[in-house]
Formats: structure tokens, sequence, C-alpha cells
């Protein structure tokens, strides 16, 4: 399956499931590396991240904690645009080695809004693996140690990311053909 149609748009494959698990394996083993005798709490962000965090997961192989959490979008006041707060959080996480699982950081501004709110409840530190960067896109500042792909500034999906719902069940990443 080579292109997939989805509502209006068709999408090619651009990154087979193969390449994604080897990019995978080696953010593992760097975690596995790096983190070591800290138990660190993994946070998976839902939806987008739920197959690359069981990827993730299973090739982590030092003693782990792992939770979900789920950003709910609210329309802010009419300045500020659309709010992000972070809901399902249930841990105390005063002074745990914290570790934000994403699927992809575009603006950065989600991972940004993240960062905020937990750095209020008093972890001892924060670190990001993200399945997928756009590194042209982001428009803030962020250390993101775990990085398992950079990509263009392309629309995708597949592997967790959707399109209006739907393609998050595709074991490979397709990216939108403009035609
Ligand atoms: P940011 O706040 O701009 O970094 O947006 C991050 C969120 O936008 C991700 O968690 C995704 O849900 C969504 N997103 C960004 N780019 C794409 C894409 O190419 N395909 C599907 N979702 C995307």
């Amino acid at each position: 399956m080579n292109t997939i149609q989805i509502k209006d748009k068709r999408f090619a494959i651009s990154i087979p499931e193969k390449d994604i698990l080897r990019e995978v394996d080696r953010v593992a083993s760097e975690i596995n590396r790096d983190l070591e005798g800290k138990n660190p709490l993994f946070l998976s962000v839902l939806n987008g991240s739920f197959m690359f965090t069981a990827d993730l997961m299973k090739r982590v192989t030092i003693p782990c904690e792992i939770s979900f959490v789920k950003l709910a979008s609210y329309q802010g006041i009419a300045s500020t645009g659309t709010i992000k707060e972070v809901i399902g959080l249930n841990e105390d996480i005063t002074d745990r080695t914290i570790v934000i699982v994403e699927d992809i950081v575009d603006t950065g501004l989600t991972m940004q809004r993240l960062l905020e709110t937990l750095g209020t409840r008093n972890p001892r530190e924060i670190h990001i693996a993200t399945l997928l960067v756009k590194p042209e896109k982001l428009q803030v500042d962020l250390d993101i140690e775990y990085v398992a792909m950079h990509i263009p500034n392309d629309f995708i999906v597949g592997y967790g990311l959707d399109y209006d719902g739907l393609g998050r069940n595709y074991r490979d990443i397709y990216t939108v053909v403009n035609d």
C-alpha cells in the first residue's frame, strides 16, 4: 500500500515501519543508558503517541513507570486563542525524573505548555522523547534530547498520527501528496 486516500487528501508512504523501529530502538538505548537508576516516569501524550509509546516501552529495559495524559483544548478569551490544559495526570511527580513521550513537535507550543504545567509540580528533571520533529516549524527554544527522526515541514499521517481523526492505525508514516 504505497498511497492512501483520507477524505480529500492523498498520502504516499514516506517512512516505512522498519525505518521507524530502527530509530525507536536507538532512542530506547539512549534512554536505557542515560536514565538507569532514576526510575523514570514516562508520560505519554495521547492520542498521537500511543504507537510510539508502545514500541518505545517494549525496548526500555530499566525499571520505570508509565502513565498517560491528554491535552484538552478549550477556547480562551479571544486574544489568547486556544489554550491546552493537561488532564489525566494523577501521579505525584514531586522529585521524579519525567520523560514526556510525544508523537511530533511541530511549532513546539504544545510541548512548551506541557513543560510549564509539569514544572509547577516540582519534578526533579523533565526529559523529552519525541518520535518526530519538524525543525523548520519550531518556534520556541526546546531542549529535545531524544528524537527518533527529523522530518520536513509536510503534513503526515500514520503510526499514531491522524488527519481529522483518521489514519492513526497505519504502521508506516505517509506524507501528503500535493497535486
Ligand atoms: P505543536 O504545538 O505545533 O508542536 O503541535 C503538536 C501537535 O500537532 C502534535 O502533537 C500533533 O497532534 C499535531 N501535528 C503536528 N504536525 C502534524 C502532522 O504532520 N500530522 C498530524 N498531526 C500533526
